[in-house]
């Protein structure tokens, strides 16, 4: 029989620089009142420092679960990183963290999946794990979203923030641990509603892909808006349904946290009350594919063996899901 994928633990890498809706009223025509009435955010962290990238902040959470889970870099047998903002096209920051942290005996890649970089990825690590054959993989989500931020544009700079996270995930015989099921969708009219134009291959950087601010990220943000509410809500309420559970069985929602109103709107339609949806947006904004584990970090004192959590996300691509997870420790 397969074996199941457990997080057997969750360490994470902040930036110290906190971005205050008070300091970006000053930067754009913008408020902490629209700010919170429209989205739910008063501040997020910021990876200030010239020189530093995604993968600085990989390196610090990975160091921070080997310590904290006694783990020896060379036991990790695979290092997958889920991330939007890899510090570079190539190599993958997976062997960039991997390196430095002289994780040596493993191998990994990438995983782009806009908001859903946790899901997917977690989706991806655990077919790995299942098998038995591998023994002790990390999953890494992180993102410097403030790099490809234009704050100048006050449609956009006020929602995203820095951070990652590390998760240590193994196998286990107990069936009703860990990893349980998913659903996971892509669907490529995202593409034209949330997008960061220049910079691959169909837009090589040039003076003009820079004068024209093409590197930043751009999102419709009434579009996205419509597709999310609708989709995060109809695959968490299909999950539930498909295993039979009522809001009683469901011991809290871990949602993607890029509006507070996508949030409630999940939340209502799964019938859970406001103790059972974890949301801490209104301290670190849209980390994209990190916002769950930060919240999984962020709340994992709450969390008791067995619990039967629910992750659901909605993102570029567009790419949407819902993981059903049972606690492991
Ligand atoms: O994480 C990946 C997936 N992303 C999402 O799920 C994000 C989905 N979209 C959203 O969360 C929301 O659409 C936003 C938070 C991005 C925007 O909220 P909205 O309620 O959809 O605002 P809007 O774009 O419809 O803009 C309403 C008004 C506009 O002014 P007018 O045209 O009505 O005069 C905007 O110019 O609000 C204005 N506005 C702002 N005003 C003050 C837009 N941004 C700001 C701002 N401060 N920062």
């Amino acid at each position: 029989m397969n074996k199941k994928a457990v997080i057997t633990g969750i360490e994470a890498y902040l930036p110290d620089y906190i971005l205050t809706n008070e300091e970006l009223s000053t930067m754009v025509d913008t408020s902490d009142e629209w700010i919170m009435s429209r989205v739910g955010i008063k501040e997020r962290r910021i990876l200030k420092e010239d020189g530093l990238g995604t993968s600085f902040m990989g390196e610090q959470a990975v160091k921070r679960l080997l310590e904290a889970t006694s783990t020896k870099p060379e036991e990790i047998d695979l290092l997958i990183c889920a991330t939007v903002s890899p510090d570079m096209l190539f190599p993958a920051t997976a062997n960039i963290i991997s390196d430095k942290c002289g994780i040596l005996n493993a191998w990994g890649y990438d995983i782009n999946a806009g908001c859903c970089g946790f899901l997917f990825s977690f989706e991806t690590v655990r077919r790995f794990v299942e098998t038995g054959q591998y023994k002790k993989a990390i999953l890494v989500c992180g993102e410097r979203m403030s790099g490809m931020t234009d704050y100048t544009d006050r449609t956009t700079c006020p929602l995203f923030g820095d951070a990652a996270v590390a998760m240590l995930i193994e196998p286990t015989d107990d069936q009703n641990l860990g990893f349980q099921d998913s659903i996971t969708h892509v669907d490529g009219i995202g593409r034209h509603y949330l997008y960061q134009t220049a910079g691959g291959s169909l837009y090589p950087p040039t003076a003009d892909t820079v004068a024209k601010r093409l590197h930043f990220i751009h999102q419709e943000g009434q579009q996205v808006f419509k597709y999310a509410v609708s989709r995060m809500a109809d695959v968490s309420v299909e999950m539930m349904e498909r295993h039979n559970l009522t809001a009683d069985d469901i011991a809290y929602l871990i949602p993607h946290q890029a509006n507070l109103r996508i949030i409630d709107a999940t939340g209502r339609r799964m019938g859970l009350t406001p103790d059972k949806i974890l949301i801490d947006i209104e301290k670190f904004g849209n980390t994209a594919g990190t916002s769950i584990p930060l919240a999984l970090w962020d709340f994992k004192d709450k969390f008791k063996k067995g619990d039967t959590l629910i992750f659901s996300a909605f993102g570029a691509g567009f790419t949407w899901g819902s993981i059903l997870y049972r606690w492991g420790y």
